[in-house]
């Protein structure tokens, strides 16, 4: 069509529909050359504005400009329109929905006694301690025997066992003490170690019991040690917990395989006059120890008369309730997520 027989407006009827019923991308650009290209009809309505009559120059050019601007959207609508579709199209052949945020990605956390259990480990890594591991399912030679407890010894009634076959030789271990027994047996003295790990005992539970709990078992064996290296190292490890000097003091506490044997308590780290945790008397047990048994040192294969050594048995699940404020032992290995969250 020559330029001069060009209608306006029958052009930008035009372009709108064939831009409506292109149904491609390719038909799109088609359309898109066709009208607003180089050669295209829009190019012609600018192109003859100069053999126009003067008056009509402005009126003209500012209508071919507005039928550019409607085209261009138009054309861009469209556009949108059928990217949109394509994707919808994918997505049902795909089955799933690309665009959606992709599911959260759920993060766990260390237990809180995992936690603490490595930051005393390091503690006691970075002192020289060996961090050793023994067996939960114990032989009762280690669980008792060989640390004092023979088996008509009352002591054996305060750790409700459970026992794993009929002859009584095999044993959930009631306590991390049967580590130091292996060891002696295995380390040449002077050494230091300390086991942490789970323990059992056959009791009803509440808050404050559980038959499934933590301990961690320390012993240190050289030559003349005395209850003066056993307080030094107790205050170190207590610095290393709550992060200062606490004043502690030792009450006897009769245990087998220890002579002398003490329950050590803490000043209270949580507060000066008596507190809840405290019990208002600002003083917290916080582990029993002694010097080791010279039976079982002999048990476990070191001459008593050359080595002597300090032990002690870290209640953890007590010292996780106590860093934390955690009321109940129980929540500890509930597998609660609402508990183990916090963490
Ligand atoms: N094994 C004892 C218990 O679970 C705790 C204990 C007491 C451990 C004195 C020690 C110790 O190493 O010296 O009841």
């Amino acid at each position: 069509m020559s330029t001069s027989e060009i209608d306006p407006e029958a052009v930008q009827a035009q372009a709108l529909e064939r831009i409506q019923s292109a149904d491609t991308e390719e038909a799109l650009r088609a359309v898109e050359r066709e009208f607003l290209g180089k050669q295209g009809v829009v190019q012609g309505l600018l192109a003859r504005i100069p053999s126009l009559e003067p008056s009509q120059r402005g009126a003209a050019g500012k209508q071919a400009n507005q039928i550019k601007g409607a085209i261009t959207q138009a054309l861009a609508v469209r556009e949108a329109a059928l990217a949109h579709a394509a994707m919808d199209a994918e997505r049902q052949a795909l089955g799933f929905d690309p665009t959606l945020p992709p599911p959260t990605v759920e993060r766990g956390s260390l237990h809180p006694i995992t936690q603490v259990t490595r930051e005393l480990e390091d503690l006691f890594a970075s002192m020289g301690y060996h961090i050793l591991d023994g067996p939960e399912v114990e032989r009762d030679h280690y669980n008792f025997e060989a640390l004092n407890i023979p088996a008509d010894h009352p002591a054996r009634d305060s750790q409700d066992t459970f026992y794993c076959d009929q002859e009584g030789k095999l044993v959930l271990r009631t306590h991390t003490s049967p580590v130091q027994v292996r060891a002696m047996e295995r380390l040449q003295p002077p050494f230091r170690a300390v086991a942490p790990g789970k323990v059992f005992r056959q009791e009803s539970t509440d808050a404050s019991h559980e038959h499934t709990f933590h301990q961690m078992e320390g012993l240190v064996v050289g030559k003349d040690i005395s209850v003066g290296h056993l307080i030094g190292a107790m205050k170190t490890l207590l610095a290393g917990i709550f992060g200062r000097e606490l004043e502690v003091r030792l009450r006897p506490g009769y245990f087998p395989f220890v002579e002398p044997g003490f329950e050590l308590d803490a000043r209270c780290p949580f507060c000066e006059e008596g507190c809840s945790v405290c019990k208002r008397t600002t003083w917290i047990e916080l582990l029993p120890c002694g010097l080791v048994h010279p039976e079982v040192l002999r048990a476990g294969g070191i001459d008593p008369e050359e080595w002597s050594g300090f032990a002690f048995g870290l209640g953890l699940s007590r010292l996780v309730m106590l860093r934390y404020g955690i009321d109940d032992v129980r929540h500890l290995l509930s597998g609660d997520l609402r508990f183990l969250r916090q963490f």
